[in-house]
């Protein structure tokens, strides 16, 4: 297994499995229910195999206020993204503490139960402002926050049903998986990677500047919910196997998608990133410019030095920071401001709205840029989009 412990100590496990399963998901069905979107299920779903360890179901709460005001549970533990089950009020008004009740998808499906510990009406401006240091709701994941209801519901839930992809089955591992396939590597230090973009060349090189120091990496993209203007999953899944298939030495890269739901919570969203990723057995975690930043709500190291309030053991990860990084025409070769000492006229960077409107009219961003092949399967991708997708 991987030397590297989860976060708190304890790889959490609340998926019921074989005559247990069965007894509770009979008993379930007399249960009062919740339903629950894919947001939720998503995040119930990572709860049950482990990767938000240590939490074992929604935050009550006590540990809800304590991660808003200090980015930590309420015995301390370092946690800085509010996990949390939120209900109509008129939903909470059926419900006591002390009870179970199902939890039950659009589908009719009952995902999983939570034992209730507590109700509580929570101040969204107050969390936005915290979480996102924003209440605009131009912000994606204020607007998120905006709209859902103002009441949680918190307690240890127990998984019932797994979620089941739609495509690439075969890159969904569960914590417990993806740390056994690391020791079977020989692995001793895996380096994590979070995106939820097409892997470009300033991407490439931090990953394989990483990749010098470390036994592998773990190319870990994010496939659950993103804002609509984000390149969806399946298209770079696509790109994400080309790119490996062409670039990358095939035993120092392990592929597995990390399905939880994009916050763009910059610096705070960084910190749980890193979590989750321990959890996952990585020993490092790459965090460059604008980490899960958007717009400009966010400086572009703000996510690394809140990570550098943290002390080593806190966090139990260990982070590797990298400057803004760009292909450099006169160094010929990809760079930061650490190894390159010319001017920024000599640099290609092109907006993420830039390359967009490249690919949706058919045309390769450069080579310096996109590897081809990557570039390729992105216009295939774009054609098969509407154009304000
Ligand atoms: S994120 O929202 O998932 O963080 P993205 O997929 O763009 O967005 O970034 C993945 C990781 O690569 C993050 O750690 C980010 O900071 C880093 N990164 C992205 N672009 C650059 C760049 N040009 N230079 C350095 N780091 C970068």
């Amino acid at each position: 297994m991987s030397s590297i412990n989860p976060h708190g100590g304890v790889l959490v496990n609340r998926v019921a499995a074989g005559a247990e399963r069965e007894a509770l998901l009979e008993a379930a069905a007399s249960l009062k229910s919740i339903v629950v979107n894919n947001w939720a299920i998503s995040d119930l779903d990572l709860i049950g195999i482990g990767a938000f360890s240590p939490l074992t179901g929604f935050l009550n709460e006590e540990d809800y206020r304590s991660v808003v005001e200090r980015m930590r549970l309420a015995d301390g533990t370092v946690w800085s993204i509010p996990i949390t089950l939120a209900v109509d009020e008129a939903k909470a008004a059926e419900l006591a503490v002390g009870e179970r009740v199902a939890l039950i998808g659009e589908d009719g499906l009952i995902y999983a139960t939570i034992d209730v510990q507590s109700i509580y009406s929570v101040d969204q401006k107050f969390e936005a402002v915290n979480v996102y240091k924003t209440d605009e709701v131009e912000h994606p994941g204020v607007a998120k926050l905006y709209e859902r209801p103002s009441t949680y519901v918190g307690g240890p839930i127990t998984v019932l049903n797994r979620p089941v992809p739609e495509k690439f089955n075969e890159f969904y591992f569960n914590p417990t998986e993806t740390r056994r396939i690391f020791a079977e590597k020989g692995w001793k230090s895996v380096v994590g990677f979070q995106t939820r973009n097409p892997v470009h060349r300033a991407h490439e090189y931090i990953q394989k500047a990483a990749m010098e120091i470390v036994d592998g990496l773990f190319l870990n993209p994010l496939v659950g919910e993103t804002k609509s203007d984000d390149v969806p999953a399946a298209v770079r899944m696509k790109s994400y196997i080309a790119l490996l298939d062409n670039y990358y030495p095939a035993d120092r890269v392990f592929l597995g998608v990390f399905p939880a739901a994009m916050r763009y919570a910059g610096p705070r969203e960084a910190i749980f990133h890193a979590l989750v990723r321990k959890n996952y057995g990585c020993t490092h975690f790459i965090v460059g410019r604008d980490h899960a930043g958007v717009g400009d709500y966010y400086g572009t190291y703000e996510a690394q030095d809140l990570l550098k309030t943290f002390t080593a053991d806190e966090l139990g990860i260990t982070p590797l920071y990298f400057e803004h990084s760009f292909f450099c025409t006169k160094c010929g070769n990809m760079a930061s401001s650490k190894t390159c000492p010319h001017g920024k006229e000599d640099h290609l960077t092109l907006s993420g709205t830039k390359v967009r409107a490249l690919l949706r009219d058919g045309i390769c961003p450069p080579p310096e840029f996109s590897r081809p092949e990557v570039a390729k399967i992105l216009i295939e991708g774009m054609s098969e989009q509407p154009a304000n997708a």
